[in-house]
């Protein structure tokens, strides 16, 4: 049976740089709170116009060249993103097009954090069964198209307005604080090719979802739940706008986080030592730290971004992965071990023989 590996990977970071300072020009919040916290230092916003597509487009063009792949032998295209172009289709056959690929398969997932975890499975799955040999995976989020900030608080952090905005707006864009200081825009994509032998590939991804904390880390508005699906009341109330009780969130990701990596490693008789490298989702330095001490890895073989990127759901995983390959931290052979909590509640963990 063949075995799914990696041979290429690319990344793209939105084009301009928040710090820290500058949220706090336009919100009550401050850079030790955020630092603190959640780990993050800056992050990177898109300008307006420019999509979750236009930044997974360039994410897998690099993935694509990286990989040595011809175009006409990707047999397969998996989006996963939680905040596509349209509200349909989804971005998956903006890839083919874009990206000029054959009239393949095209499909997205829709399983936030743990959305690339989800999207190694189902390749593996398609390359085990022989469905598909060489595939697409994009992983890529623009958040900013929900980031509430008023219209002059937009001025300050795109440097058209050095502040301080009016206090109206001040408050407004507080009333969100917990949740906009974490995200940033990103993307990142790997081709994934079917492998002879066992010597390499994807050992085993396992993935979990619970929909009854649902509420707890959700867009309560915009949603076929509505007639009309969204309307200006609910940009008013601004239910467009994620809700998240992070306290709940932070304590179900560390819990189901260090479940399910122990699970996949007990599964395959591999230890702690066996890892080369553990690649964790970016939401929160503290849970990723909590998790690898409780799971007794030590500090060096665990990567972090968040501190530059923020979170950047879906894409955090692989824009890990490509940062550790283009600088000679995956080296064929090594077992990484990859795990995601995210909202659904969706989480999983993949053990990777590169
Ligand atoms: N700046 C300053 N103060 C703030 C901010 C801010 N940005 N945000 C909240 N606070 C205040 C709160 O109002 C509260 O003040 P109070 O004590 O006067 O009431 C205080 O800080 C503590 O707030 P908590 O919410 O208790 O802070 P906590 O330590 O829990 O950190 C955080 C909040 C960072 C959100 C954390 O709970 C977290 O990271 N949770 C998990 C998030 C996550 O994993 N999300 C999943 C991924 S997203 C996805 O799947 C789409």
């Amino acid at each position: 049976m063949p075995r799914a590996i990696i041979v290429g990977s690319g990344s793209e970071i939105a084009g301009n740089l928040v710090t820290n300072e500058m949220l706090s020009r336009v919100l009550d919040t401050n850079d030790a709170w955020i630092r603190e916290r959640s780990g993050v230092e800056t992050r990177y916003y898109v300008n307006p116009g420019t999509s979750t597509s236009d930044l997974g487009v360039a994410a897998a063009e690099r993935a694509i060249e990286n990989s040595g792949v011809a175009r006409e032998e990707i047999d397969l295209i998996i989006s996963a993103t939680m905040t596509p172009d349209y509200y349909f289709p989804g971005n998956s056959g903006i890839y083919q097009t874009r990206l000029g690929l054959r009239q393949v398969p095209c499909f997205d997932i829709r399983q936030q954090c743990a959305a690339f975890l989800y999207g190694l499975q189902l390749a593996d799955a398609h390359i085990r069964s022989g469905l598909a040999k060489t595939i697409l995976l994009v992983a890529a989020e623009v958040h900013t198209g929900f980031m509430p900030f008023s219209p002059q608080g937009w001025d300050v952090i795109h440097g058209r307005d050095p502040g301080p905005i009016p206090p109206a707006e001040f408050e407004w864009n507080s009333r969100f604080r917990h949740l906009l200081v974490l995200f940033g825009d990103g993307a990142a994509s790997v081709v994934i090719k079917a492998h002879e032998g066992e010597d390499r590939g994807i050992v085993e991804t396992i993935v979990r979802g619970d929909g009854k904390e649902l509420d707890k880390l959700y867009v309560p508005g915009t949603g076929f739940k509505f007639r009309p699906y969204t309307g200006p009341d609910q940009l008013a109330a601004g239910s467009h706008i994620p809700v998240m009780d992070g306290k709940l969130v932070f304590k179900m990701a560390t819990t189901k986080m260090i479940e399910v990596a122990t699970e996949v490693m007990q599964k395959h008789g591999v230890s702690v030592a066996d890892l080369s490298l553990v690649l964790m989702h970016q939401a929160n330095k503290r849970i990723n730290e909590y998790c690898a001490k409780q799971l007794g890895v030590p500090p060096e073989k665990v990567i972090h971004n968040i501190e530059r990127y923020g979170n950047t759901t879906a894409a955090t995983i692989p824009l890990l992965y490509d940062e550790a390959a283009r600088t000679g931290r995956v080296k064929k052979g090594d077992l990484i071990l990859m795990v995601a909590f995210g909202a659904g509640m969706n989480w999983g963990a993949t053990l990777l023989r590169a």
